[in-house]
């Protein structure tokens, strides 16, 4: 039998198996455009685990399974209580008797390992405090939508380099950009990470570039990228962080340093006034929404990968 795959992060795909996750999402995006896609997932079904809130990730694997002709079960936070109420390895093998794949969203990365390890089914990470792929996978694709190409562009980060930071500039910098973290002294990209994106710059000819000043980040940027200040599990830490990242708002001055037809992104969701002010997230330059929808295809072509192909 083949060795079953997982979906974890986005530094253990090769760039060629990105690019071919990123066709597929395309390829769906127009099938479903123009009238829906084949059921290429019937009689599958997928668990999906969420130890921490959700609307995008809960919501877009939903549908992704609803449109491909499968299922989806969701089992909130208090249920399974990951660790608590169970192992994470009893879980991965109590589950691996009754779905075909499982869609984790966690706390410590570890345990989206540990369920990979223990499952005989594919696991999906859909939100770590290490990374979150499958948003790198919408993001890139609304890029691609509006690029053309990740190669030789410049994009720029603001804010805490976390989960969302991580998986972004792992798959930027493999498909060729030029990636700049602006971000202040203690919130920068983890060393481990920035050696990883080294290593891709490297291969794909982008490069990766941390900076303290926001300013300095943003100029000639084709792509602005935020998320919030806390992640969830941060909370306490939130009135310290306040008073620290406000030079990394994305607001209208820093949006006009940039190339006049550069893009505002962020993950949602969004903390309106805090990391990003409404006339960016509101403004023609906006692609939140795009990133978004991206989710539903993105997501489509990692279930038909690890469950079809
Ligand atoms: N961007 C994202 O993952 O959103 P949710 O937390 O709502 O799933
Ligand atoms: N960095 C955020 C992303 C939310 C989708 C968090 O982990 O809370």
């Amino acid at each position: 039998m083949a060795q079953k795959k997982d979906f974890l992060t986005i530094a253990e795909l090769s760039p060629a198996e990105l690019s071919d996750i990123l066709e597929l999402a395309l390829r769906l995006k127009r099938e479903w455009k123009s009238g829906g896609n084949p059921p290429m997932l019937k009689n599958k079904a997928m668990a999906m685990v969420f130890t921490k809130p959700s609307l995008r990730t809960r919501m877009s694997f939903e549908m992704a399974m609803f449109d491909l002709g499968g299922k989806a079960m969701y089992i909130g936070p208090d249920e399974v209580q990951l660790g608590k109420r169970e192992s994470v390895p009893d879980v991965a093998r109590v589950l691996s008797r009754y779905v075909d794949l499982i869609m984790a969203r966690v706390f410590e990365h570890q345990d989206v390992v540990t369920l990979a390890q223990y499952a005989s089914v594919p696991v999906i990470n859909g939100l770590s405090d290490h990374e979150h792929p499958c948003q790198a996978l919408a993001d890139l694709l609304t890029i691609l939508e509006r690029k053309g190409s990740l190669k030789g562009l410049q994009l720029t980060y603001l804010g805490d380099a976390n989960n969302v930071a991580n998986s972004l500039v792992y798959g930027a910098v493999m498909l060729g950009a030029h990636v700049t973290v602006a971000a202040p002294r203690g919130y920068g990209l983890w060393d481990e990470v920035a050696v990883h994106a080294q290593r891709f710059a490297v291969a794909s000819g982008g490069s990766v570039t941390q900076v303290e000043d926001a300013r300095a980040g943003v100029e000639s940027a084709d792509v602005l990228y935020t998320d919030a200040w806390y992640s969830m599990g941060q909370e306490s830490e939130a009135a310290k962080r306040a008073a620290i990242f406000p030079p990394y708002q994305m607001n209208r001055a820093l949006m006009d340093l940039a190339r006049p037809d550069a893009i505002a992104m962020h993950c949602l969701p969004a903390h309106r006034g805090q990391e990003i002010t409404d006339d960016v997230a509101d403004s023609p330059q906006s692609v939140l929404w795009d990133q978004a929808e991206n989710r539903l295809h993105a997501q489509k072509a990692v279930l038909v990968k690890l469950l079809v192909h």
